[in-house]
Order: C-alpha cells, then sequence, then structure tokens
C-alpha cells in the first residue's frame, strides 16, 4: 500500500459490466490505491468477493446478479452443461453467507437463464440500475424521519462499517441518509468507527465523507458506547446485511452495541436499507448464518503480525441486534418500527 490517498470523483464505477466482464474496484487497498479489477470468470468474482474486494450488502446483490451474466459467457466459452453452469451459479451465491442480497439477485438473474445470454446480461444490469435508483429514496426518506424525530438539528450522527457508493452504488443506504441530511444543511457531523477488524470505516467511510466534504471524527469501535452516553451522538444510522421477518438485524460486528448504547443513552438506532435486504422467509434473527473468517484478520493488523504467532482467534464477521433495540428500519418504499413505540 502507498502512503497517498486515492483522488476525488473516483467513484464511478464501484462496480460495472463492460463487454462480458465486471470492472469492479478492489477495496481491499482504498484509501491509498484505487486499483480497478477486471474479472473475467466465476473464479475471479468469488475470490474478490471473498476477500472482501467487492462487498456491502447492495453491491454483493449487484455482483451476484452480474455474476450470473459472467458464468453464462464463461459457459459458452468453455463448453459448460447445464449441471456445471447451475454449480457455478451456485458457489457465487454461496460466496458470502450473511448478506441475503447476494443469493436473492442471483436466483432472480439465473431466472433468465433459459432465455440467454442477452437476457440474463439485461436482468443484471436492471439489478444494478435499481440498486442506485432506490438508494436516493432510503436517503431521503432516513433525512426526513431523523430530522423529525431526532432532535434539534444540526444532527451528529454516529455509524458503522461502510454503506456508502462502495457498499451500495448511488447515495448508499446509512451513508446516504447522513449525504442527505448534509445536503438540508441538518447535519452537525459524523463519528466513524473504525470497524475492526478490516476498517471499513476508517478505510472507507472516512475517504468517502472526505470526498464529500463531510465533517467527521474516527472513533476505536470499542469507545462507541461511552462516547454516546456521553451525548456525543443524537442518533446511530447503520445499514444491515440482513432483516429477519420479526425485524432482528445482522450487520457488521460490534452494531450490536451500538444500538445496546443508543437504547442506554435513549437515542434512536436506525437502520437504513434497500427493501431486498428483508430476508421473509428467516423468522428470527438466530436462524441468520453469521459468517466467521479467518483468524488473521484479528492476529494480525492489515497483515502486520500483532498477537503471539498461535494465538486462536474467533473473528465474528457480524453480529444480531434484536428488533427490540431499533427504533426504525428505513428502506425505498416505508419506515418501519419494529419495536412498536416509536414513531
Ligand atoms: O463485510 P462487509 O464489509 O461486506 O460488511 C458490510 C456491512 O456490514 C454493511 O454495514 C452492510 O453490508 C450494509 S451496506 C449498506
Amino acid at each position: 500500500m502507498g502512503g497517498t490517498t486515492a483522488q476525488p470523483g473516483a467513484l464511478g464505477d464501484v462496480i460495472a459490466w463492460r463487454d462480458g466482464r465486471i470492472v469492479a474496484i478492489d477495496q481491499t487497498v482504498l484509501p491509498h490505491e484505487l486499483r480497478m479489477l477486471d474479472i473475467t470468470t466465476v473464479d475471479g468474482l468469488v475470490d474478490a468477493i471473498v476477500r472482501l474486494a467487492v462487498r456491502g450488502a447492495p453491491v454483493l446483490g449487484v455482483a451476484g446478479a452480474l455474476g450470473v451474466a459472467l458464468a453464462v459467457r464463461q459457459a459458452e466459452r468453455e463448453g459448460w452443461d447445464t449441471a456445471r453452469l447451475g454449480a457455478e451459479v451456485k458457489r457465487i451465491a454461496d460466496a458470502r453467507p450473511t448478506a441475503v442480497n447476494l443469493r436473492r439477485e442471483v436466483a432472480a438473474t439465473a431466472a433468465a437463464i433459459p432465455r440467454g445470454a442477452a437476457a440474463v446480461e439485461a436482468a443484471a444490469n436492471a439489478v444494478r440500475d435499481a440498486t442506485i435508483a432506490v438508494s436516493r429514496q432510503i436517503s431521503e426518506r432516513g433525512a426526513r424521519y431523523l430530522m423529525e424525530s431526532a432532535g434539534d438539528v444540526p444532527l451528529k450522527i454516529h455509524t458503522h462499517c461502510n454503506t456508502g457508493t462502495l457498499a451500495c452504488l448511488g447515495w448508499g443506504t446509512a451513508l446516504g441518509v447522513i449525504r442527505a441530511l448534509h445536503g438540508q444543511r441538518a447535519l452537525a457531523h459524523v463519528i466513524v468507527d473504525e470497524t475492526r477488524p478490516l476498517l471499513q470505516g476508517a478505510r472507507l467511510t472516512c475517504w468517502e465523507l472526505g470526498q464529500l466534504g463531510i465533517e467527521h471524527y474516527l472513533a476505536c469501535d470499542g469507545a462507541a458506547p461511552f462516547m454516546i452516553s456521553q451525548g456525543m451522538a443524537d442518533a446511530v444510522v447503520v445499514g444491515a446485511d440482513r432483516v429477519a421477518a420479526n425485524g432482528d438485524v445482522a450487520n457488521k460486528i460490534g452494531t450490536y452495541s451500538l444500538a445496546l448504547a443508543a437504547r442506554q443513552a435513549g437515542i434512536p438506532f436506525v437502520v437504513a436499507i434497500p427493501e431486498s435486504t428483508f430476508d421473509d422467509a428467516t423468522e428470527r434473527g438466530d436462524l441468520i448464518p453469521l459468517e466467521q473468517r479467518p483468524a488473521d484478520e484479528i492476529t494480525h493488523v492489515l497483515g502486520v503480525p500483532a498477537a503471539p504467532a498461535g494465538t486462536r482467534a474467533l473473528n465474528y464477521a457480524f453480529d444480531v441486534t434484536p428488533a427490540e433495540l431499533v427504533t426504525a428500519i428505513v428502506t425505498e418504499s416505508r419506515l418501519i418500527f419494529p419495536a412498536g413505540n416509536h414513531g
């Protein structure tokens, strides 16, 4: 990694379909390097998803959809039969377990396979277009809700992980809400959790906020509940990877502590998602598959050993926040109050 910061205006093609391949920003090397990936095979896409070069629930949905188009192209090139194509498509859907958007958009796009490659590509691009379109609606609805309910503007917002253009295209979800508040001159500043272990907050959210000219402060994950208790936030706003039918929310590890702290401090805990992040087939949060990642993401910091050699680690990538701690869920089409007592 170099010492410079990638330049503003660089978010045009977080992920897109170009001449039969997927081009995507490699999010592992930001903010110091803006490197584009040129993905031509299912292996290449699965690798990019597994190592979080392509990440964030809505972008995973887009990657899954474009991945089906990629698999169809590869099947034509390499003469795969239907069973092999089905197995490769399933490999894309299974690349990460928690974000429901990935398997949902893979399944939706794969339904076009019998109509041929052009139909699959059109379906995949439609998923991408829709993902961009809904992000603006989520952002504006969320900002309106907070301006009406969270106290006097300008608001101090605490957020976690990365939920902006890099994760969602368009404006993003939670970061889109923050952007819309900023546009309304209703934002004081943002507190950004670093988001251990892979630092999506420090590396990606701070980079996006910097590009947008939005005032922000970086904080350690462990400092967040204390800072919230000291009145340093008027609301917590986060995204999600999956919301169960009962309103339980799976999101980046560290989210649950924010929800507990928000409840204790009496401030709103708001989840901004596209409707496609709801999983009505999963009744409760304890049934959501939570990804555990390799130990070296914790025993090492950005590749540098930190813990003694041989230390065993438990690397949960996501946690579940019970619905009763969620003040509101904001989507492109509605506001939901899972706890039932905030409106
Ligand atoms: O492991 P990641 O970086 O893919 O996790 C991303 C998150 O947890 C985001 O908060 C979530 O996907 C919502 S993005 C709108």
